[in-house]
């Protein structure tokens, strides 16, 4: 048996409506508390917006599962605020999070100028609210992530007190350039950890497995399994539970995101435990995250045991990753 204080998934899509009523009980089961993206149809850049969503997300959670404990925790989507905006969402978001324009799904309305971004950024500087990227140049597919880090390091020269999430990293380098910036954490999500380009496009294409960023090389994915097993105290649990109905993946033009709220906690209790890393876990999935956003997650415990299960091949209409597969362990009282 194995039990989780307070576990939390640090970067989570809900979406709204039917999709949210579907997806949103699954990761209350499983996290105290999750950072939800604002990359919804309509953009969630305002504190009104944020306010209205904050509450449709309690509203699908609590109509599933009565008295489960899980708060949401809100982002606003980056545009050029007001000092004025910025002072009246603070209190209930726990970050701003910036999409270059059109780099992935529902991001048209990101960033395209990254020049002009500098007064924003500053105010969040100012009021010590944390910033977190998409951090992808529109390069060649492979180099985005890489190539991002420039931006980064132009953020970094700018404003040396800001708090800066690198999310979803992919890649070696992205893990080196954290190394030198104290003042930065990256989250990684289950399936990068698990991922490579052949995984999803080496074979017959896997549209299930395609994501932004796509899954990089086997050095780049070792990189980072290696540094979360080993602790690395920056490196923050994010899911980037994305999901799409099987319609739009199962398609010409597939729609990026891998939905893996369900198998997220059971799956990485299985990689830390055949690692033989069992007890890193826990900083991973909550103690890394609540040093870095220094905030205070509701009390939960989350208790899996080492018992074999197989994964759904769906969840309404979504295909979950690892669908039909056996996973080893299983949350306790999981209705599976
Ligand atoms: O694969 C992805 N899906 N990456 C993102 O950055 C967005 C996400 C989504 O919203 O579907
Ligand atoms: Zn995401």
């Amino acid at each position: 048996m194995l039990s989780l204080q307070s576990p939390l998934d640090m970067h989570l899509h809900l979406r709204e409506q039917d999709m949210l009523r579907t997806v949103a009980p699954l990761t209350a089961k499983s996290f105290a508390a999750a950072v939800v993206m604002p990359n919804l149809l309509q953009p969630v850049n305002s504190l009104d917006k944020v306010r209205a969503y904050c509450s449709a997300i309690k509203g699908a959670i609590s109509t599933a599962c009565e008295d489960v404990v899980f708060t949401p925790w809100m982002t606003l989507f980056f545009r050029n605020y007001s000092r004025a905006e910025l002072i009246a969402a603070r209190p209930e978001i726990i970050g701003v999070k910036l999409y270059p324009a059109g780099i992935t799904t529902q991001s048209e309305a990101g960033v395209r100028d990254f020049d002009a971004i500098a007064a924003t950024v500053a105010l969040l500087e100012e009021l010590d609210i944390p910033l977190l990227v998409h951090g992808e140049s529109s390069g060649f597919v492979m180099d985005r992530e890489a190539e991002f880090l420039q931006v980064y390091a132009d953020l970094i020269r700018n404003f040396p007190r800001l708090r800066l999430v690198m999310e979803h990293i992919s890649t070696a380098a992205a893990l080196e350039f954290l190394d030198k910036h104290e003042q930065m954490a990256a989250t990684v999500t289950l399936h990068h950890l698990m991922l490579t380009l052949d995984d999803m496009a080496g074979g017959l294409l896997q549209p299930h497995l395609f994501c932004k960023p796509i899954a990089k090389t086997p050095r780049d994915r070792d990189a980072l399994r290696r540094a979360v097993l080993a602790g690395h105290p920056r490196l923050i649990f994010g899911s980037d539970s994305a999901p799409h109905p099987r319609h739009t993946k199962e398609c010409c033009g597939c729609a990026a995101g891998i939905f893996s709220a369900p198998v997220a906690l059971p799956m990485l209790a299985q990689i830390f435990d055949q690692a033989g890393r069992l007890e890193a876990l826990q900083a991973f999935v909550r103690d890394n995250g609540l040093r870095f956003y220094g905030i205070t997650p509701p009390d939960k415990t989350v208790c899996l045991q080492r018992k074999p299960w197989r994964v759904p091949e769906n969840y309404g209409p979504v295909r979950p990753f690892l669908a039909g597969e056996e996973l080893q362990w299983q949350l306790v009282d999981a209705e599976v």
